[in-house]
């Protein structure tokens, strides 16, 4: 018996092999052009977001919200969003603040905030990645839409 009947979706441009044969499926496809049947017009609670461009996947985002399959709870995890202490590959851009491996889902977290979503950042300080034994981390963020904690209803 299955736990849930939660499915995973998973939209490449490449094949990707589902990781199990019922609740994982596999939608080759530009995630510009994902729309609500393609995951079946079921809500999604989760969106992890990580095929390094901007405008095609905040589009895959608002169609989905035009579909009404955007709830207020729902989470989107965004990789690669840190910096690194040093260039650990050579298109890694020098900042001020690090070294920059990607930017797109950095430039979609900050429009998710000007959206007003609040962002928890899994990014250690370098400091600490040394302290860590660490080389570097790549970083996430997970955001959602903040809902009032209510310990009184009228
Ligand atoms: C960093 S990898 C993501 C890997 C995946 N999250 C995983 O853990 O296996 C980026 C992926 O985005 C895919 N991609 C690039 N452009 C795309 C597009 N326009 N539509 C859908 N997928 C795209 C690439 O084929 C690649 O597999």
């Amino acid at each position: 018996m299955e736990p849930t009947q939660g499915i995973m979706y998973t939209v490449d441009i490449q094949e990707v092999p589902p990781v199990h044969r019922t609740r994982h499926k596999t939608i080759l496809k530009d995630v510009r052009a994902l729309d609500a049947a393609d995951v079946d017009n079921r809500p999604v609670n989760l969106i992890f977001l990580d095929a390094h461009l901007v405008e095609p996947q905040m589009a895959m985002f608002d169609r989905l919200d035009e579909a009404g399959l955007i709830s207020d709870a729902i989470v989107l995890a965004f990789h690669d969003t840190h910096l690194w202490p040093y260039p650990a590959a050579d298109w890694a851009v020098k900042t001020p603040e690090g070294f920059m491996h990607r930017s797109a889902e950095r430039d979609m977290v900050t429009i998710f905030k000007q959206r007003g979503w609040d962002a928890f950042m899994l990014h250690p300080t370098f400091g600490a990645m040394k302290a860590g034994g660490l080389a570097f981390r790549h970083g996430m963020v997970v955001m959602q839409r903040y809902r009032e904690l209510k310990t009184s209803w009228e």
